[in-house]
Protein backbone atom coordinates (compact mmCIF):
# COMPACT_ATOMS: atom_id res chain seq x y z
CA UNK A 1 0.00 0.00 0.00
CA UNK A 2 2.92 2.19 0.52
CA UNK A 3 4.08 1.76 -3.00
CA UNK A 4 0.47 2.00 -4.38
CA UNK A 5 0.90 5.75 -2.35
CA UNK A 6 3.66 6.98 -3.35
CA UNK A 7 3.24 10.69 -4.95
CA UNK A 8 -0.17 11.26 -2.66
CA UNK A 9 1.19 14.54 -1.68
CA UNK A 10 0.68 15.76 -4.98
CA UNK A 11 -2.49 18.20 -5.69
CA UNK A 12 -4.31 20.13 -3.90
CA UNK A 13 -6.97 19.79 -0.89
CA UNK A 14 -6.66 18.24 2.79
CA UNK A 15 -3.89 15.56 3.59
CA UNK A 16 -6.58 13.13 4.42
CA UNK A 17 -8.66 13.49 1.17
CA UNK A 18 -5.37 13.14 -0.66
CA UNK A 19 -4.26 9.46 0.98
CA UNK A 20 -8.12 8.67 0.99
CA UNK A 21 -7.83 9.45 -2.95
CA UNK A 22 -4.62 7.40 -3.04
CA UNK A 23 -6.22 4.16 -1.63
CA UNK A 24 -9.38 4.92 -3.65
CA UNK A 25 -7.06 5.01 -6.94
CA UNK A 26 -4.78 1.33 -5.79
CA UNK A 27 -8.30 -0.31 -5.10
CA UNK A 28 -9.59 1.15 -8.85
CA UNK A 29 -6.79 0.29 -10.59
CA UNK A 30 -6.16 -3.53 -8.83
CA UNK A 31 -3.54 -2.89 -7.22
CA UNK A 32 -5.09 -4.16 -3.96
CA UNK A 33 -7.65 -6.83 -4.37
CA UNK A 34 -11.20 -7.09 -2.37
CA UNK A 35 -11.18 -8.46 0.83
CA UNK A 36 -7.50 -6.83 1.07
CA UNK A 37 -6.64 -5.57 4.88
CA UNK A 38 -5.25 -1.97 4.76
CA UNK A 39 -2.19 -1.34 6.71
CA UNK A 40 -3.22 -0.53 10.61
CA UNK A 41 -3.49 3.00 10.80
CA UNK A 42 -0.54 3.73 13.23
CA UNK A 43 1.71 2.14 10.56
CA UNK A 44 0.70 3.54 7.55
CA UNK A 45 0.60 6.93 9.10
CA UNK A 46 4.12 6.52 10.73
CA UNK A 47 4.83 5.18 6.88
CA UNK A 48 3.29 8.28 5.55
CA UNK A 49 4.32 10.63 8.50
CA UNK A 50 1.20 11.91 9.20
CA UNK A 51 -0.98 12.00 12.29
CA UNK A 52 -2.81 8.96 13.28
CA UNK A 53 -5.72 11.44 13.20
CA UNK A 54 -5.34 12.34 9.64
CA UNK A 55 -5.08 8.31 8.94
CA UNK A 56 -7.95 7.40 10.72
CA UNK A 57 -10.15 10.67 8.65
CA UNK A 58 -8.62 9.31 5.46
CA UNK A 59 -10.24 5.50 6.74
CA UNK A 60 -13.53 6.78 7.01
CA UNK A 61 -13.94 9.03 4.17
CA UNK A 62 -13.28 5.64 2.30
CA UNK A 63 -15.70 3.77 4.16
CA UNK A 64 -18.73 6.35 3.81
CA UNK A 65 -17.74 5.91 0.27
CA UNK A 66 -18.02 2.45 0.40
CA UNK A 67 -14.80 1.64 -0.56
CA UNK A 68 -13.80 0.25 2.37
CA UNK A 69 -15.61 -1.56 5.58
CA UNK A 70 -14.03 -0.95 9.05
CA UNK A 71 -14.26 -5.13 10.82
CA UNK A 72 -14.47 -4.45 14.64
CA UNK A 73 -11.11 -5.67 16.22
CA UNK A 74 -10.00 -7.10 12.86
CA UNK A 75 -9.23 -4.05 10.64
CA UNK A 76 -9.81 -1.99 7.57
CA UNK A 77 -10.38 -4.55 4.15
CA UNK A 78 -11.41 -3.74 0.55
CA UNK A 79 -14.88 -4.08 -0.19
CA UNK A 80 -16.00 -6.62 -2.59
CA UNK A 81 -17.66 -4.36 -5.82
CA UNK A 82 -18.95 -5.84 -8.89
CA UNK A 83 -16.81 -5.31 -12.13
CA UNK A 84 -19.06 -2.85 -13.86
CA UNK A 85 -18.57 -0.31 -11.42
CA UNK A 86 -14.61 -0.34 -11.65
CA UNK A 87 -13.71 2.11 -14.48
CA UNK A 88 -13.42 -0.12 -17.63
CA UNK A 89 -9.50 -0.76 -18.92
CA UNK A 90 -9.14 1.81 -21.45
CA UNK A 91 -8.33 0.30 -24.74
CA UNK A 92 -6.04 2.21 -26.90
CA UNK A 93 -7.58 1.96 -30.62
CA UNK A 94 -11.72 2.65 -29.04
CA UNK A 95 -10.11 5.80 -27.21
CA UNK A 96 -8.67 7.07 -30.70
CA UNK A 97 -12.38 5.99 -31.80
CA UNK A 98 -14.16 8.11 -29.16
CA UNK A 99 -11.29 11.32 -29.77
CA UNK A 100 -12.49 11.31 -33.17
CA UNK A 101 -16.48 11.89 -31.91
CA UNK A 102 -15.46 13.93 -29.37
CA UNK A 103 -13.97 16.31 -32.22
CA UNK A 104 -17.59 16.30 -33.33
CA UNK A 105 -16.58 16.73 -37.10
CA UNK A 106 -16.46 13.55 -38.70
CA UNK A 107 -13.76 12.56 -40.80
CA UNK A 108 -14.58 13.37 -44.55
CA UNK A 109 -16.89 16.40 -44.04
CA UNK A 110 -13.73 18.85 -45.68
CA UNK A 111 -12.77 20.03 -41.77
CA UNK A 112 -11.35 17.15 -40.07
CA UNK A 113 -8.69 14.92 -41.76
CA UNK A 114 -8.04 11.30 -39.64
CA UNK A 115 -5.13 9.91 -40.03
CA UNK A 116 -5.35 8.07 -36.91
CA UNK A 117 -7.00 5.13 -38.15
CA UNK A 118 -5.36 3.17 -40.75
CA UNK A 119 -8.13 2.19 -42.55
CA UNK A 120 -9.76 2.84 -45.93
CA UNK A 121 -11.52 6.53 -45.60
CA UNK A 122 -14.18 5.17 -47.51
CA UNK A 123 -15.99 2.42 -50.10
CA UNK A 124 -14.73 3.57 -53.74
CA UNK A 125 -12.13 1.27 -53.83
CA UNK A 126 -14.75 -2.17 -53.66
CA UNK A 127 -14.62 -4.06 -56.36
CA UNK A 128 -18.18 -3.93 -57.87
CA UNK A 129 -20.78 -6.03 -56.03
CA UNK A 130 -24.46 -6.16 -55.49
CA UNK A 131 -24.53 -4.49 -52.24
CA UNK A 132 -28.57 -5.20 -51.49
CA UNK A 133 -29.28 -8.25 -49.53
CA UNK A 134 -32.48 -8.84 -50.36
CA UNK A 135 -35.00 -11.34 -48.37
CA UNK A 136 -34.38 -14.42 -50.84
CA UNK A 137 -30.75 -13.93 -49.79
CA UNK A 138 -31.60 -14.88 -46.21
CA UNK A 139 -32.79 -18.44 -45.10
CA UNK A 140 -33.76 -19.50 -41.97
CA UNK A 141 -32.84 -18.87 -38.55
CA UNK A 142 -29.72 -16.70 -39.73
CA UNK A 143 -27.96 -17.79 -36.58
CA UNK A 144 -24.71 -19.38 -37.40
CA UNK A 145 -22.48 -19.23 -34.36
CA UNK A 146 -19.17 -19.99 -36.41
CA UNK A 147 -20.03 -17.98 -39.29
CA UNK A 148 -21.91 -18.11 -42.59
CA UNK A 149 -21.52 -21.23 -44.05
CA UNK A 150 -20.56 -19.39 -47.82
CA UNK A 151 -18.51 -16.24 -46.01
CA UNK A 152 -15.99 -19.18 -44.40
CA UNK A 153 -15.66 -20.58 -47.52
CA UNK A 154 -14.70 -17.61 -48.92
CA UNK A 155 -12.26 -16.63 -46.14
CA UNK A 156 -10.51 -20.29 -46.71
CA UNK A 157 -10.26 -19.48 -50.18
CA UNK A 158 -8.81 -16.28 -49.36
CA UNK A 159 -6.64 -17.43 -46.66
CA UNK A 160 -5.04 -20.28 -48.86
CA UNK A 161 -5.08 -18.17 -52.42
CA UNK A 162 -4.07 -15.22 -51.65
CA UNK A 163 -2.25 -15.22 -47.68
CA UNK A 164 -0.82 -18.36 -48.15
CA UNK A 165 -1.86 -20.04 -45.01
CA UNK A 166 -3.97 -22.98 -46.33
CA UNK A 167 -6.99 -23.61 -44.49
CA UNK A 168 -10.07 -25.05 -44.71
CA UNK A 169 -13.50 -23.35 -43.61
CA UNK A 170 -14.16 -25.63 -40.20
CA UNK A 171 -10.91 -24.44 -38.69
CA UNK A 172 -12.56 -20.76 -38.94
CA UNK A 173 -15.15 -18.60 -36.29
CA UNK A 174 -16.36 -15.30 -38.00
CA UNK A 175 -15.67 -12.28 -35.37
CA UNK A 176 -16.74 -8.50 -35.25
CA UNK A 177 -13.51 -7.35 -36.75
CA UNK A 178 -9.50 -8.75 -35.57
CA UNK A 179 -10.04 -6.81 -32.12
CA UNK A 180 -12.94 -9.23 -31.36
CA UNK A 181 -11.02 -12.34 -32.46
CA UNK A 182 -8.28 -10.84 -30.28
CA UNK A 183 -10.55 -10.63 -27.35
CA UNK A 184 -11.90 -14.01 -27.75
CA UNK A 185 -8.26 -15.29 -27.62
CA UNK A 186 -7.26 -13.11 -24.20
CA UNK A 187 -10.96 -14.51 -22.66
CA UNK A 188 -9.85 -17.82 -23.43
CA UNK A 189 -6.00 -17.68 -22.29
CA UNK A 190 -5.00 -14.81 -20.40
CA UNK A 191 -5.37 -15.09 -16.93
CA UNK A 192 -4.17 -12.58 -13.98
CA UNK A 193 0.03 -12.53 -14.43
CA UNK A 194 -0.16 -14.52 -16.80
CA UNK A 195 2.91 -12.69 -19.50
CA UNK A 196 1.57 -11.53 -23.27
CA UNK A 197 5.23 -10.85 -24.96
CA UNK A 198 4.64 -8.33 -27.90
CA UNK A 199 6.92 -6.33 -30.35
CA UNK A 200 6.88 -2.62 -29.03
CA UNK A 201 5.45 -0.52 -30.76
CA UNK A 202 2.13 -2.67 -31.21
CA UNK A 203 -0.96 -2.64 -32.52
CA UNK A 204 -3.05 -0.19 -29.76
CA UNK A 205 -5.82 -2.50 -29.44
CA UNK A 206 -3.82 -5.27 -27.92
CA UNK A 207 -3.18 -3.72 -24.67
CA UNK A 208 -7.08 -3.32 -23.80
CA UNK A 209 -7.57 -6.83 -24.61
CA UNK A 210 -4.79 -7.94 -22.61
CA UNK A 211 -5.49 -5.61 -19.71
CA UNK A 212 -8.61 -6.57 -18.88
CA UNK A 213 -7.81 -10.38 -17.67
CA UNK A 214 -4.94 -8.59 -16.16
CA UNK A 215 -2.74 -10.00 -18.17
CA UNK A 216 0.99 -8.63 -17.95
CA UNK A 217 2.25 -7.42 -21.44
CA UNK A 218 5.64 -7.35 -21.57
CA UNK A 219 7.27 -5.47 -25.00
CA UNK A 220 10.70 -6.11 -26.61
CA UNK A 221 11.99 -4.15 -29.51
CA UNK A 222 11.01 -4.17 -33.13
CA UNK A 223 12.88 -3.26 -35.93
CA UNK A 224 13.32 -3.14 -39.56
CA UNK A 225 12.88 -6.65 -39.81
CA UNK A 226 10.09 -7.39 -37.44
CA UNK A 227 10.06 -8.05 -33.55
CA UNK A 228 13.67 -8.94 -32.08
CA UNK A 229 13.03 -12.90 -32.05
CA UNK A 230 15.92 -13.18 -29.15
CA UNK A 231 14.46 -10.66 -27.20
CA UNK A 232 11.00 -12.84 -27.34
CA UNK A 233 13.28 -16.17 -26.37
CA UNK A 234 14.90 -14.23 -23.46
CA UNK A 235 11.32 -12.92 -22.11
CA UNK A 236 9.60 -16.19 -22.66
CA UNK A 237 12.77 -17.77 -20.53
CA UNK A 238 11.43 -15.63 -17.90
CA UNK A 239 8.00 -16.31 -18.05
CA UNK A 240 6.01 -19.22 -17.30
CA UNK A 241 3.93 -20.33 -20.67
CA UNK A 242 3.32 -17.53 -22.32
CA UNK A 243 1.44 -16.01 -25.20
CA UNK A 244 3.49 -14.60 -27.79
CA UNK A 245 1.73 -12.05 -29.82
CA UNK A 246 3.35 -11.48 -33.15
CA UNK A 247 1.62 -9.02 -36.23
CA UNK A 248 3.84 -10.98 -38.60
CA UNK A 249 2.48 -9.63 -41.83
CA UNK A 250 3.06 -6.14 -40.68
CA UNK A 251 4.06 -4.58 -37.03
CA UNK A 252 1.08 -2.82 -36.06
CA UNK A 253 2.21 0.54 -36.78
CA UNK A 254 5.55 0.76 -38.12
CA UNK A 255 4.80 -1.87 -40.89
CA UNK A 256 7.74 -4.10 -40.46
CA UNK A 257 7.61 -7.60 -42.13
CA UNK A 258 8.89 -10.69 -39.98
CA UNK A 259 12.17 -11.34 -41.49
CA UNK A 260 12.36 -15.47 -42.74
CA UNK A 261 14.76 -16.54 -40.07
CA UNK A 262 13.21 -15.15 -37.10
CA UNK A 263 9.92 -16.73 -38.09
CA UNK A 264 12.08 -19.83 -38.04
CA UNK A 265 13.19 -18.86 -34.61
CA UNK A 266 10.21 -17.82 -33.21
CA UNK A 267 8.40 -20.98 -33.86
CA UNK A 268 11.52 -22.85 -31.86
CA UNK A 269 11.15 -20.70 -28.66
CA UNK A 270 7.23 -21.36 -28.67
CA UNK A 271 7.80 -25.20 -29.09
CA UNK A 272 10.89 -25.13 -26.21
CA UNK A 273 9.39 -22.64 -24.20
CA UNK A 274 5.85 -24.30 -24.06
CA UNK A 275 4.61 -20.83 -25.24
CA UNK A 276 1.32 -20.07 -27.32
CA UNK A 277 1.65 -18.18 -30.26
CA UNK A 278 -1.04 -15.57 -31.39
CA UNK A 279 -0.51 -14.48 -35.22
CA UNK A 280 -1.94 -11.37 -36.03
CA UNK A 281 -2.85 -11.15 -39.92
CA UNK A 282 -4.87 -7.90 -39.97
CA UNK A 283 -2.70 -6.31 -42.42
CA UNK A 284 -1.45 -9.18 -44.37
CA UNK A 285 -1.90 -9.42 -48.13
CA UNK A 286 -1.10 -5.18 -48.25
CA UNK A 287 2.30 -5.79 -49.08
CA UNK A 288 4.47 -2.77 -50.49
CA UNK A 289 8.06 -3.36 -51.20
CA UNK A 290 10.36 -1.64 -50.04
CA UNK A 291 9.77 2.35 -51.67
CA UNK A 292 12.22 4.18 -53.07
CA UNK A 293 10.82 4.12 -56.30
CA UNK A 294 12.86 1.16 -57.49
CA UNK A 295 12.10 -1.42 -60.31
CA UNK A 296 10.17 -4.60 -59.26
CA UNK A 297 13.34 -7.31 -58.59
CA UNK A 298 13.50 -9.44 -61.34
CA UNK A 299 12.21 -13.49 -61.01
CA UNK A 300 14.81 -16.10 -60.89
CA UNK A 301 13.53 -16.73 -64.61
CA UNK A 302 14.55 -13.64 -65.79
CA UNK A 303 10.67 -12.35 -66.37
CA UNK A 304 9.38 -8.94 -65.02
CA UNK A 305 6.63 -10.14 -62.15
CA UNK A 306 3.50 -9.99 -63.56
CA UNK A 307 1.46 -9.21 -60.78
CA UNK A 308 2.01 -7.60 -57.43
CA UNK A 309 2.06 -10.46 -55.79
CA UNK A 310 5.09 -12.18 -58.17
CA UNK A 311 7.03 -8.84 -57.04
CA UNK A 312 6.02 -9.43 -53.42
CA UNK A 313 4.40 -11.86 -52.24
CA UNK A 314 3.31 -11.94 -48.88
CA UNK A 315 5.37 -14.17 -46.09
CA UNK A 316 4.36 -17.31 -45.25
CA UNK A 317 2.26 -16.82 -42.09
CA UNK A 318 4.04 -18.69 -39.03
CA UNK A 319 0.10 -20.21 -38.44
CA UNK A 320 1.18 -22.10 -41.83
CA UNK A 321 4.64 -24.37 -40.35
CA UNK A 322 2.36 -24.81 -37.13
CA UNK A 323 -0.39 -26.13 -36.63
CA UNK A 324 -0.61 -24.97 -32.99
CA UNK A 325 -0.80 -21.14 -33.65
CA UNK A 326 -3.66 -19.11 -33.33
CA UNK A 327 -4.10 -16.68 -36.27
CA UNK A 328 -6.67 -13.93 -36.25
CA UNK A 329 -7.37 -11.72 -39.50
CA UNK A 330 -9.98 -8.71 -40.73
CA UNK A 331 -11.46 -7.36 -43.79
CA UNK A 332 -11.04 -3.96 -42.18
CA UNK A 333 -8.01 -3.30 -44.18
CA UNK A 334 -8.51 -4.60 -47.49
CA UNK A 335 -12.31 -3.50 -48.03
CA UNK A 336 -13.50 -1.74 -45.14
CA UNK A 337 -13.79 -1.39 -41.03
CA UNK A 338 -17.78 -0.64 -41.04
CA UNK A 339 -18.29 -4.53 -42.26
CA UNK A 340 -16.84 -5.52 -38.76
CA UNK A 341 -15.85 -8.98 -40.60
CA UNK A 342 -12.95 -10.54 -39.33
CA UNK A 343 -11.95 -14.32 -38.01
CA UNK A 344 -9.51 -16.50 -35.82
CA UNK A 345 -8.46 -19.68 -36.85
CA UNK A 346 -7.31 -21.86 -33.98
CA UNK A 347 -6.91 -25.53 -33.91
CA UNK A 348 -8.91 -27.42 -31.89
CA UNK A 349 -10.36 -28.15 -29.01
CA UNK A 350 -9.57 -24.50 -28.47
CA UNK A 351 -11.25 -23.30 -31.65
CA UNK A 352 -14.55 -24.98 -29.97
CA UNK A 353 -13.71 -23.32 -26.52
CA UNK A 354 -13.46 -19.86 -28.67
CA UNK A 355 -16.96 -20.66 -30.30
CA UNK A 356 -18.82 -21.76 -26.95
CA UNK A 357 -17.62 -18.03 -25.35
CA UNK A 358 -18.73 -16.35 -28.66
CA UNK A 359 -22.28 -17.73 -29.14
CA UNK A 360 -22.42 -17.34 -25.18
CA UNK A 361 -21.77 -13.65 -25.72
CA UNK A 362 -23.43 -12.63 -29.27
CA UNK A 363 -24.82 -16.12 -30.18
CA UNK A 364 -23.37 -15.48 -33.65
CA UNK A 365 -22.79 -12.75 -36.41
CA UNK A 366 -25.48 -10.56 -38.18
CA UNK A 367 -26.03 -12.03 -41.49
CA UNK A 368 -26.17 -9.11 -44.12
CA UNK A 369 -22.65 -8.36 -43.51
CA UNK A 370 -20.89 -11.79 -43.95
CA UNK A 371 -23.16 -11.95 -47.33
CA UNK A 372 -21.53 -8.54 -48.60
CA UNK A 373 -18.09 -9.78 -47.35
CA UNK A 374 -18.63 -13.26 -49.03
CA UNK A 375 -19.56 -11.56 -52.02
CA UNK A 376 -16.44 -8.97 -52.29
CA UNK A 377 -14.02 -11.48 -51.65
CA UNK A 378 -15.26 -13.48 -54.25
CA UNK A 379 -14.68 -10.24 -56.53
CA UNK A 380 -11.28 -9.33 -55.23
CA UNK A 381 -9.19 -10.97 -57.86
CA UNK A 382 -5.83 -10.45 -58.89
CA UNK A 383 -6.49 -7.57 -60.89
CA UNK A 384 -8.08 -5.67 -58.01
CA UNK A 385 -5.27 -7.19 -55.51
CA UNK A 386 -2.65 -5.24 -57.59
CA UNK A 387 -4.65 -2.18 -57.82
CA UNK A 388 -5.30 -1.73 -53.90
CA UNK A 389 -1.78 -2.26 -53.13
CA UNK A 390 -0.50 -0.41 -56.30
CA UNK A 391 -2.59 2.64 -55.03
CA UNK A 392 -1.51 2.11 -51.02
CA UNK A 393 2.30 2.20 -52.43
CA UNK A 394 1.73 5.15 -54.39
CA UNK A 395 0.18 7.22 -51.28
CA UNK A 396 2.80 5.92 -48.47
CA UNK A 397 5.43 7.24 -51.43
CA UNK A 398 3.60 10.32 -51.38
CA UNK A 399 3.25 10.72 -47.80
CA UNK A 400 7.12 9.59 -47.26
CA UNK A 401 8.15 12.29 -49.80
CA UNK A 402 5.95 15.02 -48.37
CA UNK A 403 7.06 14.52 -44.67
CA UNK A 404 11.00 14.89 -45.98
CA UNK A 405 10.07 17.71 -47.32
CA UNK A 406 8.23 19.52 -45.18
CA UNK A 407 9.35 18.05 -41.92
CA UNK A 408 12.81 17.13 -42.10
CA UNK A 409 12.96 16.96 -38.57
CA UNK A 410 10.86 13.80 -38.02
CA UNK A 411 12.44 10.30 -38.92
CA UNK A 412 9.59 8.53 -40.87
CA UNK A 413 10.48 4.57 -41.37
CA UNK A 414 9.58 2.97 -44.41
CA UNK A 415 6.61 0.86 -43.81
CA UNK A 416 7.12 -2.76 -46.22
CA UNK A 417 3.35 -3.62 -45.96
CA UNK A 418 0.28 -1.90 -44.16
CA UNK A 419 -1.31 1.50 -44.44
CA UNK A 420 0.41 3.51 -41.65
CA UNK A 421 3.53 5.12 -41.28
CA UNK A 422 5.80 5.71 -37.60
CA UNK A 423 7.49 8.08 -37.24
CA UNK A 424 9.26 9.71 -34.39
CA UNK A 425 9.44 13.13 -33.52
CA UNK A 426 12.10 15.08 -31.82
CA UNK A 427 10.47 15.22 -28.01
CA UNK A 428 10.23 13.37 -25.60
CA UNK A 429 6.21 12.57 -26.10
CA UNK A 430 4.33 12.80 -28.89
CA UNK A 431 0.64 13.36 -26.69
CA UNK A 432 0.49 17.34 -26.65
CA UNK A 433 1.31 17.41 -30.23
CA UNK A 434 -0.87 15.23 -31.10
CA UNK A 435 -3.63 17.35 -29.32
CA UNK A 436 -2.84 20.57 -30.76
CA UNK A 437 -2.54 18.37 -34.47
CA UNK A 438 -5.90 17.95 -33.90
CA UNK A 439 -6.44 22.01 -33.22
CA UNK A 440 -4.64 22.18 -36.73
CA UNK A 441 -7.86 19.77 -38.16
CA UNK A 442 -6.06 16.44 -38.20
CA UNK A 443 -5.42 13.55 -35.73
CA UNK A 444 -3.00 11.38 -35.43
CA UNK A 445 -2.30 8.39 -32.96
CA UNK A 446 0.39 9.49 -30.42
CA UNK A 447 3.43 6.47 -29.90
CA UNK A 448 1.35 6.05 -26.05
CA UNK A 449 -1.12 4.40 -28.03
CA UNK A 450 1.02 1.82 -29.25
CA UNK A 451 3.36 1.38 -26.41
CA UNK A 452 3.64 -0.74 -23.76
CA UNK A 453 6.93 -0.18 -22.56
CA UNK A 454 7.32 3.83 -22.36
CA UNK A 455 9.95 3.55 -24.71
CA UNK A 456 7.84 5.10 -27.76
CA UNK A 457 5.95 8.21 -26.54
CA UNK A 458 8.09 10.37 -29.25
CA UNK A 459 6.34 8.34 -32.19
CA UNK A 460 3.51 9.26 -33.90
CA UNK A 461 1.56 6.91 -36.27
CA UNK A 462 0.03 8.57 -39.74
CA UNK A 463 -2.44 6.52 -41.89
CA UNK A 464 -2.04 6.72 -45.56
CA UNK A 465 -5.31 4.98 -46.66
CA UNK A 466 -6.09 8.13 -47.79
CA UNK A 467 -6.38 10.39 -51.05
CA UNK A 468 -3.44 12.12 -52.43
CA UNK A 469 -5.20 15.71 -51.91
CA UNK A 470 -6.14 14.58 -48.24
CA UNK A 471 -2.52 13.63 -47.50
CA UNK A 472 -0.76 16.87 -48.96
CA UNK A 473 -3.68 18.78 -46.96
CA UNK A 474 -2.86 16.92 -43.96
CA UNK A 475 0.90 17.07 -44.13
CA UNK A 476 0.36 21.22 -44.68
CA UNK A 477 -1.61 21.32 -41.58
CA UNK A 478 0.68 19.10 -39.30
CA UNK A 479 3.49 21.39 -41.11
CA UNK A 480 1.87 24.36 -39.28
CA UNK A 481 1.06 22.90 -36.36
CA UNK A 482 4.48 21.45 -35.60
CA UNK A 483 5.84 25.00 -35.83
CA UNK A 484 3.89 26.32 -33.29
CA UNK A 485 4.94 23.48 -31.11
CA UNK A 486 8.50 23.95 -31.71
CA UNK A 487 8.01 27.46 -30.95
CA UNK A 488 6.33 26.74 -27.66
CA UNK A 489 8.97 24.14 -26.38
CA UNK A 490 11.72 26.77 -27.49
CA UNK A 491 9.71 29.84 -25.27
CA UNK A 492 8.86 27.01 -22.93
CA UNK A 493 5.09 27.78 -23.02
C1 LIG B 1 -2.66 -5.33 -36.38
C2 LIG B 1 -4.14 -5.09 -36.20
N1 LIG B 1 -4.89 -6.01 -35.57
C3 LIG B 1 -6.20 -5.87 -35.40
C4 LIG B 1 -6.86 -4.74 -35.86
C5 LIG B 1 -8.34 -4.61 -35.62
O1 LIG B 1 -9.02 -4.67 -36.79
P1 LIG B 1 -10.61 -4.84 -36.88
O2 LIG B 1 -11.14 -3.58 -37.48
O3 LIG B 1 -10.81 -6.01 -37.78
O4 LIG B 1 -11.13 -5.09 -35.51
C6 LIG B 1 -6.14 -3.75 -36.51
C7 LIG B 1 -6.83 -2.55 -37.01
O5 LIG B 1 -6.43 -1.44 -36.90
C8 LIG B 1 -4.74 -3.93 -36.69
O6 LIG B 1 -3.99 -3.01 -37.31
Amino acid sequence: MRVALDGWQAGGGPRYQRIASGVARAIERRLVDADHRLPAERSLADALRVSRGTLVRAYDELAEAGLVERRQGAGTFVRPRPAWTHTPVENAASALLRRRLASGRPAGDGETIDLSLSVPAGVDHLPPVDGGVLPHDLEGHGLHPAGLPELRDALADHLTRWLRLPTTPDQLIVTSGAQHALSLVAAALVSPGRTVITGCPTYPGLAGAVAVHRGRLVGVPVDALGVDAHAVRRAAGRAHSPLVYVDSAANGPTGAVLGASRRESLLGTVRRRGAVLVEDLAQAGLTLGDGGGRPPAPLAHGERPATEDDRDPPAIPLAAGDDSVIAVGSLSKMFWAGLRIGWVRAPDPLRDYLLRMRSASDLAPGVPAQIIAARLLTAADAAWRDGLRRALRERRDLLLDLLARHLPAWRAEVPRAGSSVWVTLPVTESETFAHLAARYGVIVASGATACVDGRHHDGVRLSFAESHATLEAAVDRLTAAWEEHARRLATGR
